[in-house]
């Protein structure tokens, strides 16, 4: 497709086995394989057009440190398909709190290599597009593709990742409740936290050297539709992965009174046979996964919780798409 202007679309994906931590910094590679889910109703929608210099706006504001990571990202699609180095001009609407725990780099920069294909000409598939976006933020490399997806750490720091769907959204339509327990960005963004992590935290090779079996476990849940087991590896995968971030020097604590008590909720709701289970991610906010059909149960019981000041519903959805317009 070549256009003169271009609409992306793009979801936040919340991961079940967790990326946290780097092999190398400067090429943005994970230091462990993840799993996560594409969500449908929260949606980064990103126009862009040719223009004079590279720039961005997020919901009508512009802000100098996410307009620099966009224009590395844009930079590097062009080094990668040597493009000539027209300047895009991107505005994205944000229907979510921004830098709050919820995904919206992730979406953010998944658009931003969807919309730059579309625009360039339709120059890479989708696995190379996620590579692009996972260099500007690990997790966005998710958010090309819809449902379940597998993104694979290579061995090599050097060499790409490797990001497929693994079943798609209708394979096992479960539904998410996330407990929104503070609006505000958080105080330490995953970049830092994850490096603060590396460098202080004791138990860190313990973390890493642990991931390949819970990727193993949670993939053999997702493909059997066995909801028991991907809530024992999810739970356990998010634990560790807070654990290891509090265990850094300072260490890094992400939830609030709130997140605990709705962390107990879906223990509670479980316990008296509700499936669901809770994930979280670098902030406060609880995402309550629940097999198709509890989601109503689960929100009215989260939404009690004092300090849940929102509660939003979604299920799986689609990856990144751009149309012309
Ligand atoms: C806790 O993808 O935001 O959400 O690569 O530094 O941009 P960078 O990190 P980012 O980290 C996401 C961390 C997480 C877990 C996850 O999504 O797997």
């Amino acid at each position: 497709m070549t256009a003169s202007q271009v609409l992306a679309t793009a979801h936040p994906n919340i991961a079940l086995v967790k990326y946290w931590g780097k092999r190398d910094t400067r090429l943005n590679t994970p230091a462990v394989s993840s799993l996560s889910i594409t969500l449908d109703t929260l949606q980064v929608a990103t126009r862009a057009q040719f223009g004079e210099t590279d720039a961005l706006t997020i919901n009508g504001a512009s802000e100098p440190r996410a307009t620099a990571r966009a224009i590395a990202c844009l930079d590097a699609f062009r080094t990668e398909t040597g493009v000539a180095p027209r300047p895009i001009v991107a505005s994205s609407d944000v229907n979510f709190p921004v830098a709050a725990g919820l995904a919206s780099s992730a979406a953010g920069f998944a658009a931003l290599v969807v919309a730059a294909d579309a625009l360039y000409g339709g120059l890479l598939p989708s696995p190379e597009l996620a590579r692009l976006a996972g260099q500007a933020s690990g997790s966005a490399a998710r958010s090309l593709f819809g449902g379940f997806v597998h993104l694979a750490a290579p061995a090599h720091a050097a060499d790409p990742i490797d990001v497929r769907e693994v079943a798609p959204a209708d394979a096992w339509p479960l539904e998410v409740v996330i407990a929104v327990t503070a609006t505000g960005p958080k105080a330490i963004g995953s970049t830092d936290g994850m490096e603060l992590t590396r460098q202080t935290a004791p138990f860190y090779s313990a973390w890493v050297d642990a991931q390949p079996a819970d990727i193993e476990a949670a993939l053999a849940a997702v493909l059997t539709k066995d909801f028991a087991k991907l809530a024992d590896v999810a739970e356990h995968s998010c634990l560790k992965m807070h654990a290891v971030a509090m265990a850094a020097q300072p260490g890094l604590v992400y939830w609030n009174g709130a997140t605990v008590a709705a962390l107990h909720c879906v223990r509670a709701l479980r316990q008296a046979g509700t499936p669901v289970f809770f994930t979280i991610d670098a902030g406060p906010q609880l995402k309550a996964i629940c097999e198709p059909g509890s989601g109503d149960t689960v929100a009215a019981a989260l939404s009690e919780i004092p300090g849940v000041i929102d509660v939003l519903r979604c299920g799986l959805g689609p990856g990144a798409l751009a149309e012309a317009c």
